[in-house]
């Protein structure tokens, strides 16, 4: 089997870029080790910046997204029951973000891939990736007990964290930073019209709480448990409780409704200084990951593609691989933005530090500054709703 660019991994980082290099004219093929039932169930985050949106537009993959997403023109920031406005509109020249689940963006990319005729391997393990330091590397999988091989001009490893693209990486050809937060989140879907049309980042003495939403009827929550937390400690009603005591705020009240689903989430910031050697590129989680506090994984791997995609539209249009070869160095410097920003926003609303001490009044004396500072809420809004590419060149 002959493809132009082999992907491993059908996220949305993968499947992003075979959509994407379709329309540039260059062939892909995607290998996922997943069923299609799981890779489109996994409930995953559900912020998707401008900068995504604008590209599954014009990728003409927006149809459902732009029905069924909601866009959000500001974020409630909560502190010890006081809560402000961030509006995105005037801080930002009017660049939003929008609520859409992950796993709908999945869904969507993977039957426009395939009703356009694209080949996706479901329940496919890559074993090797070989030869990437030469101009005809090809991936080795299992497809259906038989051992197949499918042979490419370039490698994309768009396989996630525990993904064998990074661990294909030479040792040396990259440093990694690792950061493990003391703390995790429980997450619900629940059968109830969300609670407030914008997203509420509580810090409380008793730790953080997130609402969000996925549609009129489903709401998202979260609040912070420890780390070695299982979801048996949590029953809907402790559930209800935490988040009805975090998220208060005078005149307002937490809707509550059957919950359907229910997982924990580790915090994790991680990454690494290089994603390519010769012709294997890493995008997305292969290559970083970032808390969730900022809603940014999903944007980042898209980010990747972006730049991935340029890369080698230069090179199949132009024979240059001018692009290519900085692929890393442009990505990262949106990559450092967000660990930066996803991290500034962990710290900010997460209960780490005994409250009332002196990490707390540095966290307090934080958003104190959103509420006076136009610069300060304009630094935050331009971070939550992405900077633009052109920001970065
Ligand atoms: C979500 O809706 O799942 C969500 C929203 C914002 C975040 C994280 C998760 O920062």
């Amino acid at each position: 089997m002959k493809t132009q660019v082999g992907i491993v991994g059908a996220g949305p980082a993968g499947l992003t870029l075979a959509n994407w290099l379709r329309k540039q004219g260059i062939s892909s093929v995607i290998i996922e080790h997943r069923s299609r039932e799981y890779s489109e169930s996994r409930v995953r985050a559900g912020l998707l910046e401008q900068n995504t949106v604008d590209i599954l537009n014009n990728l003409g993959l927006a149809d459902r997204l732009k029905k069924e997403g909601k866009e959000h023109h500001g974020v409630h920031l909560s502190f010890d029951g006081e809560r402000i406005r961030v509006p995105f509109g005037e801080l930002t020249n009017g660049r939003n973000i929008t609520i859409y689940g992950q796993q709908e963006v999945a869904k969507d990319l993977t039957d426009a891939w395939l009703a356009g005729g694209g080949q996706l391997f479901f329940e496919a393990t890559a074993t090797k990736i070989a030869d990437f330091d030469t101009d005809h590397p090809s991936i080795h999988f299992e497809y259906e007990g038989e051992a197949a091989v499918l042979e490419c001009d370039f490698v994309a490893a768009c396989d996630g964290f525990h993904g064998l693209g990074r661990k294909t990486m030479p040792k040396g050809s990259y440093n990694e930073f690792t950061v493990t937060y003391p703390f995790s989140w429980l997450g619900i879907l629940a059968n109830v019209a969300p609670s407030s049309d914008e997203l509420i980042y509580a810090y409380h003495e008793r730790g953080f709480a997130l609402s969000s939403s996925r549609s009129e009827k489903v709401s998202r929550l979260y609040v912070q448990c420890e780390n070695d937390d299982t979801v048996a400690n949590w029953s809907d009603e402790r559930i209800w409780d935490e988040l009805s005591i975090r998220l208060a705020t005078p005149g307002w009240e937490l809707k509550r409704g059957p919950i359907f689903e229910k997982s924990i989430t580790p915090m994790r910031s991680y990454f690494i200084d290089n994603m390519q050697c010769g012709r294997l590129f890493l995008a997305g989680d292969a290559a970083h990951i970032v808390p969730p506090t900022g809603g940014k994984g999903l944007n980042l791997a898209v980010a990747d593609v972006k730049h991935l995609v340029d890369g080698l539209t230069e090179f199949y249009k132009k024979g240059s691989t001018a692009a290519l070869d900085s692929y890393s160095e442009t990505a990262l410097k949106r990559i450092w933005r967000a660990q930066d920003f996803s991290n500034f926003m962990t710290t900010l609303f997460h209960k780490q530090d005994e409250h009332g001490s002196f990490g707390y009044q540095l966290q307090k004396a934080k958003f104190d500054y959103i509420k006076r500072s136009k610069s300060y809420a304009t630094t935050i809004a331009e971070n939550y709703v992405g900077l633009p590419f052109e920001a970065f060149e």
